[in-house]
């Protein structure tokens, strides 16, 4: 029997009686609804092989390959991520949107856990179709019909600050412009689609107030009730929409707490649409 435990007011949901070995078109269609849902979902004692991780991954659409991180050497399209014991950061720590910067931004990640630290590197996650509808009325009159641009930190961001990440070897740097008001493509739902880690500047409009408007929001998505926060163990899986959320990996690794571990994860991303 499916059982689903709501993580927060806000978004995410823990779910029991799912079994992600099962990549039949039934079973995924019922992870997508509760996905389109809740828009993160976890699962706990998921032993899945990486060619099950794979199999689940092709219900979504074409899989992605990162811009910048090297793939694993057998499974290309899976991204290990991998913090070292004594590594204070680790990959994704501030609020963001997978790959915005892309011109189709990343749909769906699937992310398992095979190593995990006694305590830190929770992963938070927040609702931007909620942000959209909380969001002051005269800042959402001032950013109706724009866009925003979007660009990524190169491949420094991604890999030379960690330790154990290894690059692909491109050393672009890419720009994307992308509505600030998304919808939703499944649920028609409108989303608030900018974020601090990649968003640089609203589109036509001035320096100053580009800066301001974008401040205040980004203040404004941080709010808590729009959250959830994912408490990992092994072999446990999450997978979110990335296209109505944000995400963090919490980097609270501090000496006599969480430092002196190592915490390892494989991630596949689904390609998604160009929003509109
Ligand atoms: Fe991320």
């Amino acid at each position: 029997m499916v059982e689903v435990k709501l993580l927060s007011g806000a978004l995410g949901a823990e779910v029991t009686g799912i079994n992600l070995k099962d990549s039949s078109n039934e079973n995924c269609k019922k992870i997508n609804d509760l996905l389109l849902e809740h828009k993160v979902l976890f699962f706990r004692n998921q032993n899945i092989t990486s060619e099950e991780h794979i199999n689940l991954a092709n219900f979504f659409g074409p899989l992605e390959r990162h811009v910048y991180v090297k793939g694993r050497d057998k499974y290309p399209e899976i991204v290990r991520i991998i913090k070292g014991p004594n590594e204070k950061h680790q990959w994704g720590e501030t609020w963001h949107t997978d790959v915005s910067y892309n011109v189709r931004p990343t749909k769906v990640i699937i992310l398992r856990s095979i190593k995990i630290p006694p305590v830190g590197g929770d992963t938070m996650f927040s609702n931007m179709e909620v942000a959209y509808d909380t969001l002051d009325e005269k800042i959402k009159e001032k950013i109706k019909n724009k866009k925003a641009i979007h660009s990524s930190l190169g491949a420094a961001a991604f890999v030379e600050k960690y330790k154990e990440m290894e690059g692909n070897g491109n050393l672009d740097e890419y720009s994307n412009q992308h509505p600030i008001i998304r919808t939703h493509p499944e649920t028609g739902k409108k989303i608030l689609y900018v974020n601090s880690m990649y968003t640089k500047k609203i589109l036509d409009m001035d320096q100053n107030e580009s800066e301001d408007i974008l401040k205040k929001i980004f203040l404004h998505q941080e709010r808590l009730d729009f959250t959830c926060r994912f408490k990992w163990t092994e072999n446990a899986v999450a997978i979110w929409d990335n296209r109505s959320t944000q995400h963090q990996g919490l980097t609270d690794f501090f000496p006599g707490r969480g430092l002196g571990h190592e915490r390892i994860m494989d991630r596949i991303a689904i390609e998604g649409d160009q929003p509109i």
